[in-house]
């Protein structure tokens, strides 16, 4: 499938590592201008060797509002935003302290709503923009152990995105979620190194995908690639799962 997307600006939030960055390298090579936004800047350095000036870096903590004002006000133009900045707190609801349940809220639902505002104003002048959420099949879609805190906050990605869909939908914005399975990204590989029993543990999440593996990350950002180009024109508040099967 062909893609325009020359010329085009995309902001994509986590964009140092993982899933956001197969997205801004896979979108950049489609020819768009990537705004790349996260917290770390070493990793971000690191995509700017790679995608030159294709890619403007914005070192940016996604929770803070203030900062995401400052920082981003010399942007006037976008087509379209992929809200991928995340973490994944483990645990039970009787292992969720207040600070990590806040933390975890505040990272992954609250930023949505900060970044999706902030670039809705130029979406709204151009009447037009689309706006792609990563979620997880950890939320509305699957019960999964351990991930209380964090399947609660990317449930509430999949209220935030039905929202945006319909009250922007006649105003030429569209949103659409994705639900991944598990991916190969670092803090997932993190996670398996620091559990008990690495290689069960890694045996334990290819299990979860009925495929039997997890995911690449670059098998997610062609979907991310679909629902932000044109070739999705009529697709607005779906929600998408991405999973090898992991929630059947
Ligand atoms: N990897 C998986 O198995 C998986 C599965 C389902 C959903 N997801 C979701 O996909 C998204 C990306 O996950 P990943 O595995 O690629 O993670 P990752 O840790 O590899 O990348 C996430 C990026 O987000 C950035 N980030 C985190 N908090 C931020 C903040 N407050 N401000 C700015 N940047 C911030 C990090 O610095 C990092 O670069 C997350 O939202 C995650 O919940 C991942």
């Amino acid at each position: 499938m062909k893609y325009s997307f020359k010329k085009k600006i995309i902001a994509v939030t986590g964009a140092a590592n993982g899933i956001g960055r197969a997205a801004a390298i896979l979108l950049a090579k489609e020819g768009a201008t990537i705004i790349a936004i996260d917290k770390e800047k070493k990793s971000l350095d690191k995509l700017k060797l790679k995608l030159k000036n294709k890619c403007i870096l914005k070192n940016i903590n996604c929770t803070n509002f203030n900062e995401i004002k400052t920082n981003l006000k010399d942007i006037k133009i976008i087509d379209g935003l992929v809200n991928c900045a995340g973490i994944v707190h483990q645990g039970d609801m009787m292992n969720c302290s207040e600070k990590e349940w806040n933390h975890t809220i505040n990272t992954n639902l609250t930023s949505v709503f900060y970044i999706s505002q902030y670039f809705m104003k130029i979406f709204l002048k151009r009447k037009k923009g689309s706006i792609v959420n990563i979620s997880s099949v950890a939320s509305s879609i699957k019960g999964v152990k351990r991930r209380f805190a964090y399947s609660t906050s990317k449930a509430g990605i999949i209220g935030l995105t039905k929202s945006i869909a319909v009250d922007y939908a006649k105003k030429g914005i569209r949103c659409n979620v994705i639900c991944p399975g598990t991916v190969d990204t670092p803090t997932w590989r993190k996670r398996v190194l620091s559990s008990n029993n690495p290689s069960q543990a890694r045996k334990d999440f290819n299990s979860r995908q009925i495929i039997g593996r997890v995911a690449k990350p670059e098998e997610i950002s062609d979907l991310i690639l679909f629902l932000l180009s044109d070739r999705s024109s009529f697709v607005t508040g779906s929600i998408y799962n991405i999973d090898g099967g992991m929630s059947l």
